[in-house]
């Protein structure tokens, strides 16, 4: 199907998806609302310029002077639990979108993205940095632990448990100060339904702060939600039936890398966050919250490692994510923010639980991408040849110059197999100096 030719038609994501990158972003804007993706307020909002409405700028943050504007495009081709998706990505990097959507069309051909979640509660954390007698402290905690819980239900958590979810357990922990005492430390878990819970979660903690002083004694030192949040973890699995067994072992040696090398593992996860940040950012959700539960969750053992594994298994690649990816579709920024909510309905999903499961899944395919790209080609031709326009724009070359200068840069790019801005401005010399000998 030719997309974008003629708009009463109505056609299916999967349509859109093929040649979307061709296509010029008039025509991009159309096909997303033939396939039902926008509606004509959305592509009139985008067409204006996004959000330009400085009240709102001032409802958000203090000293407010402008927005900063980031490019917003869409990755194609997901299919992830056998529905498509079209991936809002706010992001600045070149080639991530292009990744992302290359190798999902290469998994959507020759495999399957499934997800799941495993735990539901987020965590709040209650500290008292000296208790006299932690084990008195711990009993006096657990005889009330049922009624506080139905406390913080009644008075503060009551808009989640009508929606199913609420306080769910409250725990005491023992952690070392580090001179051979203790200090105690009360986790509350709640399942914050479609919220991300940060707010709600700090108020059951600062609502407990006064019953668990009057009943121990004890002094709170001081309430707030953990962005560890191992008790609600989403994973993303893919598996790929046909990939050549030469590639599917080079994947599985960089992915062990990974695995043993912090060194390797800080940027096989930095790769997984291009694909994870720029949705959390679309959707307008807290992305240093999910990157602190990453990197944390990535050092559980102590060492810092991926947070993705590549293994085969057979004929197959089979590649796993799992990580704290605590999202909202709800309150906040998400509603707010014109653009986030335009996001949130392009991308269709029901709930937090399967935003977190698609933001996981793209940080997998993302990893998969980068780790074929490292493996095969090497990110030079991968991500280089895309870099070659900004760079000669960088340079400072006018509309008649770049594809002179894109070109030159090409050539030294396949000669050295290198390049940089250095080698852009350069050419521009060259270039300007021969058109001058010239006229
Ligand atoms: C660059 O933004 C991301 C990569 O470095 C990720 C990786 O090394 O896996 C290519």
């Amino acid at each position: 199907m030719e997309i974008g030719k003629n708009s009463k038609e109505p056609i299916t994501l999967s349509d859109i998806f093929k040649g979307f990158s061709k296509l010029s972003r008039e025509e991009r804007l159309k096909a997303l609302m033939q396939a039902g993706v926008l509606e004509n307020a959305d592509i009139e909002y985008l067409q204006r310029g996004g959000m330009k409405d400085f009240s709102l700028g001032e409802k958000f943050i203090e000293n407010v002077i402008g927005y900063f504007q980031m490019p917003l495009g869409v990755a194609t081709n997901f299919r992830i639990d056998g529905r498509d998706y079209v991936v809002p990505m706010a992001v600045e990097e070149t080639s991530i979108v292009a990744a992302a959507s290359k190798t999902a069309k290469w998994i959507r051909d020759s495999g399957a993205i499934s997800t799941r979640l495993i735990g539901q509660d987020i965590i709040g954390q209650i500290q008292l940095a000296k208790v006299k007698d932690f084990a008195k402290f711990e009993a006096q905690i657990l005889k009330f632990r049922q009624l506080w819980m139905d406390l913080s239900n009644q008075e503060v958590a009551f808009g989640l448990v009508r929606r199913g979810g609420g306080v769910r357990d409250l725990v005491v922990r023992r952690v070392p100060r580090g001179d051979g005492t203790d200090m105690a430390v009360i986790h509350i878990h709640m399942n914050p339904v479609d919220a991300m819970g940060a707010n709600i979660i700090n108020q059951v903690c600062e609502f407990l702060k006064a019953p668990i002083e009057e009943v121990t004694g004890e002094k709170v030192t001081m309430c707030i939600l953990s962005n560890l949040v191992d008790t609600r973890l989403t994973e993303a699995q893919v598996i790929l039936e046909k990939i050549e067994p030469d590639l599917a072992e080079k994947i599985e040696e960089a992915s062990l890398f990974a695995q043993q090398d912090p060194y390797r593992a800080a940027t096989n996860n930095k790769g997984v966050l291009n694909g994870m940040d720029p949705i959390l950012i679309a959707t307008g959700n807290d992305w240093r919250a999910v990157e602190a539960g990453v990197h944390a969750y990535a050092s559980r053992d102590g060492q810092y490692r991926s947070i993705t594994e590549w293994k085969r298994d057979g004929r197959f690649l089979v590649g796993t994510l799992r990580a704290p990816i605590v999202v909202g579709t709800v309150g906040g920024v998400t509603t707010l923010h014109p653009t986030a909510s335009m996001c949130l309905r392009m991308l269709n999903v029901e709930s937090a639980q399967e935003l977190s499961r698609v933001v996981a899944a793209v940080g997998l395919v993302q990893n998969l991408g980068a780790l074929k790209a490292l493996t095969t080609v090497g990110i030079i031709e991968g991500h280089m040849k895309l870099h070659i326009k900004n760079l000669t724009l960088a340079a400072g070359a006018d509309e008649e110059e770049v594809p002179l200068i894109q070109k030159k840069l090409e050539e030294i790019l396949a000669l050295k197999k290198r390049i940089s801005l250095s080698h852009a401005i350069e050419a521009l010399r060259e270039l300007r100096s021969r058109v001058q000998t010239h006229s």
